[in-house]
């Protein structure tokens, strides 16, 4: 690849627990992502998902292989603080991830912590929650935010470090629909816009149709990985997984079954009724 940013090399996995070391949760993961796309990745729960995005940013380490970021081995101590620059992390609960009582004071936190000075954390953080669309909130108080802004706050603060790669561990998980799509068009936009590499974690079809590339994980393992107009194709292959498709997919793909020749390659409910419009007669 022209420009890798993460490199995972043949990485193997296990946690050490109290009882001894567990079973391989990450079996020779080998994925390569370029700077600049929009990766999703999609697994049922148990797949490796959370563990393999932790070693994005050397909060987990290797137990065989490497992970490379922008060429930085992960292993080595001294480079976490510039990993930990270059790939920034959004969790789950945005509760969890917000500091302070105001939101921008709460972008400015991790900067701050580097010694950033302060004209140019000032300049960062208007940045980043213009980025998000969250400028008019800087002086609210962040609990008082709906889940939506609040984790549009959490996405501000990684932001504000200015990483050249940002990676979601499920981030809409805890959002209502509306919550959902003011994140996930702001993760789009970030791509787009700002050429960031976006490796988006999530278990919501819609969300990984939306990704340049999905990537699939089943058992420690990359088993699919392609454009998502591809990798959607194989509904029984993803539902033997425990997968569903998107909806839009899921219709065509009834449609087929019952004979009508419409496209598999329907990502959203405009091209699907494109192709619903072409097989009615006129
Ligand atoms: N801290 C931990 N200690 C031991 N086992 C863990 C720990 N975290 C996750 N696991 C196990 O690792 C496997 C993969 O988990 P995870 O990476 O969280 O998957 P996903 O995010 O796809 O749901 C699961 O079997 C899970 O039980
Ligand atoms: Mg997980």
């Amino acid at each position: 690849m022209a420009n890798p940013i993460l490199q995972a090399c043949d990485l193997t996995f296990r946690y050490t627990t109290a009882e001894g070391v567990a079973p391989t949760v990450l079996d020779q993961v080998n994925l390569t992502i370029e700077a600049g796309t929009f990766v999703a990745v999609l697994g049922h729960n148990g797949s490796g998902k959370s563990t393999f995005a932790k070693h994005l940013n050397a909060i987990l380490l290797p137990s065989g292989g490497k992970v490379y970021v922008d060429g930085m081995d992960t292993v080595d101590e001294n480079l976490l603080l510039d990993i930990r620059r270059t790939v920034g992390m959004v969790f789950q609960n945005p509760d969890n991830q917000i500091v302070a009582s105001v939101v921008e004071e709460d972008v400015a936190f991790a900067p701050e912590n580097l010694g950033v000075p302060s004209a140019e954390i000032r300049r960062r953080v208007d940045e980043a929650l213009e980025a998000v669309g969250m400028t008019e909130y800087a002086r609210h108080a962040p609990h008082l935010l709906s889940g939506g802004q609040k984790q549009r706050v959490a996405i501000a603060g990684v932001l504000a470090m200015r990483p050249r790669c940002i990676v979601l561990d499920e981030p809409t998980a805890m959002l209502d629909p509306v919550g959902r799509r003011e994140v996930l068009d702001t993760i789009c936009q970030l791509n787009q816009q700002l050429g960031m590499t976006v490796v988006l974690i999530t278990h919501h079809m819609d969300e990984a149709a939306r990704a340049q590339r999905l990537v699939v994980m089943d058992n420690g393992h990359v088993v699919k990985d392609g454009p998502p107009a591809q990798v959607f194709q194989d509904v029984v292959g993803l539902r033997r997984m425990g997968l569903e498709v998107p909806d839009s997919v899921a219709l065509m793909y009834e449609l087929r079954q019952a004979g009508l020749d419409v496209p598999l390659d329907v990502l959203n409910p405009e091209d699907c009724a494109r192709a619903v419009a072409q097989i009615l007669p006129r």
